[in-house]
């Protein structure tokens, strides 16, 4: 085999044993970094949107070092009130503070030998920074009412997904600790970056989900995989794996096609959808493109939550007068019935039926779709094609 192709494969290897997906250069190249960094101690940061992986490299890290048999703990001090998360790392002498009834070690103590991973580092108010740094520095710390200091060996990884460097210029951040945090650094990049990943995630969770699920899943269509390859992907991974379970759970008995996908994912216009994939855009049109993106899916959320507001007022109204009668003015629907002529266009049948179906449920278009047996978004481009919306 050559060295290459060693190289290579052991990558793919370390990849499959931390559960990380993907074949893009740039997983290639942090699998790299993991295998070069995992035997040493030194301190990494790892920097990458919400849901982008940084817990899994951070465990992957953790498991190829010779510190895997000891434990592997992650505090998220973005989650902690300053006090509760001094004490979660440093533990606390008995009466240090109301309520601190017995002496309770911290993660630095129970983790002795193995490794922390201290995500949302950015969210560490400076009084903690300064005790995080002297750990690292002298390996010793104490706890919050102690008097003396403990030694421990611990590694520590840190996580954010804030701009650091800025936090530091800003004032909000020790440069000292940062320096010291990110000896090593390793950048994860959003999943709207690695777009070529998205059909192997897809395939993975599905596989993943109908097993655990015992659900025969029938597949998505190439149109629907167009859509989830377009889409922004602002909750990264994480986002994806939770569509794909939901989609695995809730399938129908075919393949999933486009009408399937929810309508958020969709984008504004037909053919915004069916571009092809273009990984080579300034970082400014990217940027536009996710604003739009999240504006179009902002309006649909507005859209849905009147909807859902309408369907409620609807059943507080029939709940409360049952029996009033309905004046509709004018128009006469109060009639189901709708006749045509035989050799009526269909198009003209189709806009009629709409029309009439949206009266009948009160403008409400959910409402409407579901009566007449369509998904929102088929229900939603009848609606601009017929210029009724
Ligand atoms: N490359 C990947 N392969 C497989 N699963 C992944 C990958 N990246 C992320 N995931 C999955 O996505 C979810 C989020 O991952 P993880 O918790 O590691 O993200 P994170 O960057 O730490 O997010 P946060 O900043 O919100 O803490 C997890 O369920 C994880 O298993
Ligand atoms: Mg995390």
């Amino acid at each position: 085999m050559r060295i290459d192709d060693e190289h290579y494969q052991q990558r793919l290897n370390l990849l499959n044993e931390c559960g990380l997906v993907g074949k893009s250069g740039k997983l290639h190249e942090i699998a790299e970094t993991i295998l070069q960094v995992a035997p040493t101690n030194v301190t990494v940061l790892i920097i990458g949107e919400s849901g982008t992986g940084k817990e899994l490299i951070a465990q992957g890290i953790h498991k190829h070092s010779p510190r895997r048999f000891k434990p592997f703990i992650a505090v998220n001090c973005g989650a902690l009130a300053e006090g509760v998360l001094e004490s979660e790392l440093f533990g606390h002498e008995k009466g240090a503070f109301t309520g601190a009834a017995a002496r309770r070690k911290g993660v630095f103590e129970l983790a002795n030998g193995g490794t922390i991973l201290l995500d949302e580092v950015g969210e560490m108010s400076f009084a903690t920074q300064v005790k995080l740094l002297r750990v690292l520095e002298e390996k010793e710390f104490m706890r919050v009412g102690g008097t003396e200091y403990i030694q421990v060996d611990v590694r520590v990884i840190a996580s954010t997904n804030k701009n650091l460097a800025s936090a530091v210029e800003g004032g909000e951040f020790r440069r000292d600790l940062y320096y010291r945090l990110k000896v090593v650094e390793i950048q994860v990049p959003p999943l709207r970056a690695r777009r070529e990943d998205i059909p192997l995630f897809v395939d993975t969770f599905v596989t993943q989900f109908a097993r655990e699920n015992s659900i025969e899943f029938p597949g998505i269509t190439e149109e629907a995989m167009q859509i989830l390859i377009n889409y922004a992907w602002p909750g990264n991974v994480r986002e994806l794996k939770n569509l794909i379970e939901s989609m695995v759970v809730l399938s129908p008995k075919r393949k999933i096609d486009a009408d399937d996908i929810p309508l958020y994912l969709t984008g504004p216009e037909e053919p915004v959808r069916h571009l092809p994939v273009r990984l080579d855009k300034t970082p400014d049109q990217a940027e536009r493109e996710v604003i739009l993106r999240a504006l179009w899916a902002l309006k649909n959320e507005v859209s849905e939550m009147r909807d859902t507001i309408l369907d409620k007022l609807d059943a507080h109204a029939i709940k409360e007068a049952p029996f009033v009668e309905r004046d509709d003015g004018p128009l006469d629907v109060s009639s189901k019935e709708i006749s045509f002529d035989v050799g009526t266009p269909m198009n003209d049948v189709e806009r009629e039926m709409i029309t009439r179906t949206l009266l009948e449920a009160k403008g409400n278009r959910r409402k409407a779709a579901k009566m007449l047996g369509m998904s929102e978004r088929t229900f939603y481009r009848r609606l601009q094609k017929y210029d009724l919306s």
